[in-house]
């Protein structure tokens, strides 16, 4: 009888810059029982800290530079060759600054998830910190979500959220948030290789039912 434990799900990781949501995921899959292995990091900036940080983690990388490529969609196709090359279950983006074609997109279909920094649906796109500020807000935060044709606009699965104080810039509040992030991401990612997570056609299953409302990160407080 073969009595070998079934592999882990595969996790491939793309960045575009310093990688620190890479390094928490990292650090995370490093933890004995953790239920997932990160196979390989991708990069489309071939000078990212992102690949330093993997290189030291003695895990695979390749680039794939954007700058290369004269359309989205070669750049896309490209791409996609190096993720099928590592067959990863799980393809989560840490950082990863590209607009993604709606075929690639399509092709990762419920295996790709984002963390973006806002509380979606709010402030999709570029500049959150600064948006958050000039509207007003007291309270801020992150998002996790799976990625579907619509830019930062898929199904969010968890969220964590901070306060905005009267002295806080975009600066502060980066920092702020991306503390958040480095706990939050790792829950998910855990979450999804351990099959809790799926996507519906617009919505969340956790744990086989509707997610009604994202996951919260309440305070510090780790969540399971
Ligand atoms: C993170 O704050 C992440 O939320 C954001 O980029 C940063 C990457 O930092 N992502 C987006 O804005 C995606 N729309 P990191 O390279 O240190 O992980």
């Amino acid at each position: 009888m073969n009595s070998d434990p079934a592999p882990l799900p595969r996790i491939l990781i793309l960045a575009s810059g310093s990688g620190t949501n890479l390094q928490a995921l990292i650090d995370a899959s490093r933890v004995r029982g953790f239920p997932g292995q990160i196979v390989a990091v991708g990069c489309n900036r071939p000078n990212a800290f992102a690949l330093e940080r993997a290189a030291q983690a003695h895990l695979e990388t390749f680039v794939v530079d954007h700058t290369k490529y004269g359309s989205r969609e070669e750049f896309d196709g490209a791409l996609m060759a190096e993720i099928r090359r590592h067959n990863p279950d799980l393809v989560l983006l840490a950082g990863f600054m590209r607009i993604l074609t709606t075929d690639f997109v399509r092709a990762l279909r419920g295996t790709m998830l984002n963390i973006h920094p806002s509380l979606l649906p709010r402030y999709t796109g570029l500049n959150t910190h600064q948006r958050a500020l000039d509207a007003g807000d007291k309270v801020h935060g992150v998002s996790v979500h799976f990625v579907t044709e619509e830019l930062d606009g898929g199904p969010v699965i968890a969220q964590a959220e901070v306060t905005i104080d009267p002295d806080d810039t975009a600066d502060s509040l980066a920092e702020k948030v991306q503390q958040k992030e480095h706990l939050l991401y790792p829950i998910v990612a855990r979450w999804f290789c351990e099959g809790r997570i799926q996507l519906g056609s617009d919505y969340v299953l956790f744990d086989g039912e509707l997610l009604r409302q994202p996951m919260r990160l309440p305070d510090d407080r780790v969540v399971h």
